[in-house]
């Protein structure tokens, strides 16, 4: 049976869930990658971005917010139309929510070298993954949740 991408999103709101754990982690990562930014503008991706909570919930108060354009692209229109809702509650006037196939490149036209990518909940997804991911960031930083272990890799490591 298809995975329903919209109710998977649900275990968020289980307190103490396992997913409810994740996202804390996430977006501790994720305030910390920012903070570590130079300053200046700041571009982020999210592939895959399901309804967008591991960004959106932390840009909303971080103190770099003005700073940051981000896309996500995510293909469930369900969970582009929830991650749009929270962008306008948010005010968070420069973050574009994209319908669409996020192996596409050109949905990262305009937003690449990123300073920050996100790749959250996709390689578990894919079984005899063999590649290494390959960053779309310079320098800077991207993370990759493998199921639900966290693989922080900095562009600059990988070589
Ligand atoms: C495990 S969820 C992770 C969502 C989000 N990154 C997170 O960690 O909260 C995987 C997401 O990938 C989306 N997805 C699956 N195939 C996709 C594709 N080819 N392009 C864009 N999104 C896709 C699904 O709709 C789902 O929302």
């Amino acid at each position: 049976m298809a995975m329903d991408w919209r109710a998977w999103h649900d275990q968020y709101d289980l307190a103490d869930s396992s997913l409810a754990r994740r996202l804390k982690v996430v977006q501790q990562q994720v305030g910390a990658a920012l903070d570590d930014c130079p300053p200046g503008p700041l571009r982020v991706v999210s592939l895959c971005a399901g309804q967008g909570r591991d960004l959106l919930e932390v840009l909303d108060g971080h103190p770099r917010r003005a700073d940051v354009r981000a896309r996500l692209v995510e293909l469930d229109e369900r969970n582009t139309a929830l991650a749009s809702a929270a962008v306008r509650a948010a005010g968070l006037d420069q973050v574009e929510v994209l319908t669409g196939d996020a192996a596409l490149t050109d949905h990262y036209r305009g937003m690449v070298p990123a300073d920050v990518v996100l790749v959250c909940g996709l390689f578990g997804n894919i079984t005899d993954f063999t590649a290494e991911p390959q960053p779309l960031a310079a320098g800077d930083s991207m993370f990759t949740f493998v199921g639900y272990g966290l693989l922080k890799q900095r562009s600059s490591d990988a070589g």
